[in-house]
């Protein structure tokens, strides 16, 4: 068999592990031929390829990045694109495809799985984690590693200046990484897109806070977070989606709970170092654990397949359940957080 594999969406700490895993399985346990389509689902539109051998997967486990490239081409945009595909699969002797994304990735594999019967499997990635049908994607415990370090380090500054930190993490329209982060690092306040907390009340409870002798607060802001009279950015890649760092939400909060409190505050806008770097130690493991599964699926012809973590078990799911809806946090995480606002 040829296998092909790609890498779309946002890079993500983990993806190299992926195509290592896959790599090795296929060509040592099954005799495959592995090529790479080069940035996301551009190759396989444009015929854009690398073979890749097992030395070209050496020493990339613990790297960032993708060593295949990236884009969010959405190939359902394109005239004729799904013909496009099917011809470069047939011209290269491609039998099955390995797509490794998030949400717009995975979901261009569904479709191309349930309206035209292409043999494609999937991994699930996103430093987001708010693919539904698996536990967790890989890259997410990296972006939660890097943030909640930043947490950590502004506070020794929020404390000697008597400050209000605010941090913008990323997240896309799910706050998982805010959530997660600002337990972790102590967060005195954080807002996410799930739960319309106001300015206000948001105010009153660093209010609270400082009314306890506390006289610096750490706040941690989802990137999608709704604030009141904020104007959206109006540019929109092809999956539709506008570009959330654009609206510049943590900045806009600081101005505001400075005017509403009188208290000092600044901002810190995490931005693309939480996808930069090596992956942590759990995302090696979980991005390796589903490029092995994503080999056993495409070896077993389980196709329309995605690999997922449910517990502590790699199992697979259909790729329409994982795409169907985006994972919210639930309201247990948020009453966890809670616990310690103020
Ligand atoms: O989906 C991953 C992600 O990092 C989101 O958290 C963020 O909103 C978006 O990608 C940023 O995309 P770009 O790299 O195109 O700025």
């Amino acid at each position: 068999m040829r296998i092909g594999v790609l890498t779309g969406g946002g890079d993500c700490p983990g993806l190299n592990a992926v195509i290592r895993a896959v790599t090795r399985k296929g060509i040592e346990a099954h005799g495959w031929e592995v090529l790479g389509f080069q940035n996301g689902w551009q190759g396989p539109l444009e015929g854009l390829t690398r073979p890749i051998g097992l030395d070209d997967v050496e020493d990339i486990l613990a790297r960032g990045g993708t060593i295949l490239g990236s884009s969010r081409t959405n190939p359902f945009k394109v005239d004729g694109g799904v013909d496009r595909i099917r011809k470069v699969l047939a011209d290269n002797g491609v039998d099955a495809l390995v797509a490794i994304g998030g949400e717009d990735t995975l979901g261009v594999a569904a479709r191309l799985f349930e309206e035209h019967n292409f043999p494609v499997v999937g991994v699930p990635k996103t430093i987001d984690n708010d693919l539904s049908a698996t536990d967790y994607t890989f890259g997410f415990d990296t972006a939660v590693t890097v943030a909640t370090e930043a947490i950590d380090r502004l506070h020794t500054t929020a404390e000697s200046h008597n400050r209000v930190m605010v941090v913008e993490v990323m997240g896309r329209h799910t706050g998982w990484i805010a959530v997660v982060s600002g337990i972790a690092g102590g967060a005195d306040m954080i807002l996410i897109p799930e739960q319309p907390v106001s300015i206000e009340d948001a105010c009153k409870e660093l209010r609270r806070r400082h009314e306890r002798g506390k006289d610096f607060s750490i706040v941690v802001v989802s990137e999608g977070y709704e604030l009141e009279g904020m104007s959206e950015a109006q540019d929109v890649d092809q999956f539709g989606h506008i570009s959330l760092s654009e609206r510049g939400v943590g900045a806009a909060l600081a101005r505001q709970i400075e005017a509403r409190t009188g208290y000092e505050t600044r901002v810190t806008v995490l931005g693309h170092v939480q996808r930069g770097g090596s992956p942590t130690p759990r995302d090696r493991v979980l991005a390796t654990r589903y490029g092995l599964k994503a080999a056993d699926l495409v070896e077993a012809r389980k196709f329309g397949r995605m690999a997922a973590l449910h517990g502590d078990e790699i199992v697979d799911v259909s790729l329409a359940e994982a795409t169907a809806e985006l994972k919210t946090v639930p309201a247990e995480w948020w009453t966890v957080a809670q616990a310690f606002f103020g």
